[in-house]
């Protein structure tokens, strides 16, 4: 994008708040903007959000939130990222890299060693560019009713930390994905 005065640089800001109407805002109001809905899960809210505004409008979003996920036998937490967005008049700008990049340096001040995220499997490349990595194995989550089920999504992880590892051995959200 090239800077000038009636076009600053865009930045990435943390949201007080993110409601359904600042998504509608961004993605317009459909019923699945995330394209996700056939896979019929039930997701979690974000509780901590990134956005980028043009002007009085938020054009960009990445949401986070602490996960208590079991890695093989040991019980630990990890940073769901989810609800990215990008108005679509706006995209391939790089407004997604500079979003997702803000909720990480937040994520890393959150003692977790690893982000993880679900998406749908046309969105991998882009993660990829984005410095994440597909897991490459089967997560299973939490569903209402004491349901556990695989996630049909790929999963994506990214490191936090220098000093990350990724234990062997199953991978279960010890709660609804996000
Ligand atoms: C997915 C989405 C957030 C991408 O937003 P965007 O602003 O266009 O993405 P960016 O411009 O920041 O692109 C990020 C990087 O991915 C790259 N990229 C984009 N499409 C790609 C593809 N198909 N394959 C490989 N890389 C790709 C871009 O080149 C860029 O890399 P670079 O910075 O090294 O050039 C946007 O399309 C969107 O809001 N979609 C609808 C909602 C949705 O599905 N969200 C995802 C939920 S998991």
């Amino acid at each position: 994008m090239t800077a000038n005065h009636a076009s600053p640089e865009p930045s990435a800001v943390r949201l007080p708040s993110y409601t359904r109407a600042d998504q509608d805002e961004i993605l317009g109001g459909g019923d699945d903007p995330f394209g996700v809905a056939a896979v019929g899960l039930t997701w979690l809210p974000k509780e901590e959000h990134f956005g980028i505004r043009h002007g009085d409008r938020l054009v960009a979003h990445a949401g986070l939130r602490r996960l208590p996920v079991a890695l093989g036998t040991a019980e630990t937490e990890m940073i769901g990222v989810g609800g990215v967005a990008v108005a679509p008049d706006v995209r391939g700008r790089g407004l997604a890299r500079l979003v997702v990049a803000a909720a990480l340096d937040h994520a890393r001040t959150m003692g977790p060693e690893h982000a993880l995220l679900f998406c749908r499997p046309v969105l991998v490349p882009l993660y990829q560019r984005l410095g994440w990595h597909p897991l490459g194995r089967d997560v299973r989550v939490e569903q209402p009713e004491d349901r556990v089920v695989t996630m049909p999504l790929h999963t994506m992880t990214t490191p936090l930390r220098d000093d990350a590892h990724w234990p062997p051995g199953p991978v279960r959200l010890l709660s609804l994905p996000m």
